[in-house]
């Protein structure tokens, strides 16, 4: 069983920031990281969860319509504390990077597919590439039209469907969008159909568990990887 830290260690630094990556990277005990992409109005991928900028900075406005330089200028202290402030929006570039550097993995949620953002499949995977990260990297999205897009531009680069519900007949719908993983809400988890799912060959995924109760839940229904918030804490209970 796998460990990614959610958003990186976003339960003890701001969320998508280079502090929670590296935190996660380089100081917890975890398998690798999640984190979530944009493509900004000058198509440069971006690291940060919602399609504004509201909740996370101190700035305003949808990503799509503003421009690389005037992103990098917000602080993305996330209301996690003036401690933070110097933190910014930072590049999916600067992530692999990290990423190579400390050999662990990523998975890649891409936020939205090409009806938001045109070619940002193609985008991502250029750079998976360009750091030669393939082996080391699962893509996922809400969106599965942009999961079977990506398979089909990089049939090896493997690729998780997320799903805050139950899906029926989740074997079929894998092979339908030529997916690797099942990337499930905590609260979707079931011990029967994660047996299923994985008995079939495929790989189960779940987000977010945090507290010592769900996490368990998680490892007792054999999931694959936990995302969780707090990398810490699930390698404790996962390896009592
Ligand atoms: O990829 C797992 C999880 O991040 C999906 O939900 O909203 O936290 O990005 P969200
Ligand atoms: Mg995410």
């Amino acid at each position: 069983m796998k460990i990614y830290a959610h958003r990186g260690a976003s339960g003890y630094a701001p969320e998508n920031t280079i502090t929670a990556i590296s935190q996660a990277l380089f100081e917890y005990p975890c398998d690798g990281i999640e984190i979530d992409v944009h493509l900004s109005k000058d198509k440069k991928l971006v690291v940060i969860h919602d399609e504004t900028v509201d909740r996370t900075t101190n700035g305003q406005g949808q990503i799509k319509d503003l421009t690389y330089e005037e992103l990098r200028k917000l602080s993305a202290w996330a209301k996690f504390g003036e401690k933070f402030k110097d933190e910014y929006i930072p590049t999916l570039d600067e992530v692999l990077s990290l990423v190579k550097k400390s050999g662990k993995e990523i998975n890649i949620e891409i936020k939205a597919g090409s009806d938001k953002y045109p070619g940002i499949e193609e985008a991502v995977i250029e750079k998976i590439h360009e750091y030669r990260l393939s082996s080391k990297t699962l893509l996922s999205s809400f969106d599965h039209k942009a999961m079977l897009l990506s398979k089909e531009i990089d049939p090896k680069l493997r690729t998780g469907l997320l799903n805050r519900k139950k899906i029926e007949n989740p074997t079929e719908y894998l092979r339908k969008h030529k997916a690797d993983a099942m990337n499930y809400s905590y609260l979707a988890l079931t011990p029967s159909q994660t047996k299923e799912i994985k008995n079939a060959g495929y790989e189960v995924n779940t987000y977010t568990p945090n507290t010592v109760f769900t996490l368990g839940y998680c490892i007792m229904c054999g999931a694959d990887t936990l995302i969780t918030n707090y990398p810490d804490k699930a390698y404790k209970i996962a390896n009592k």
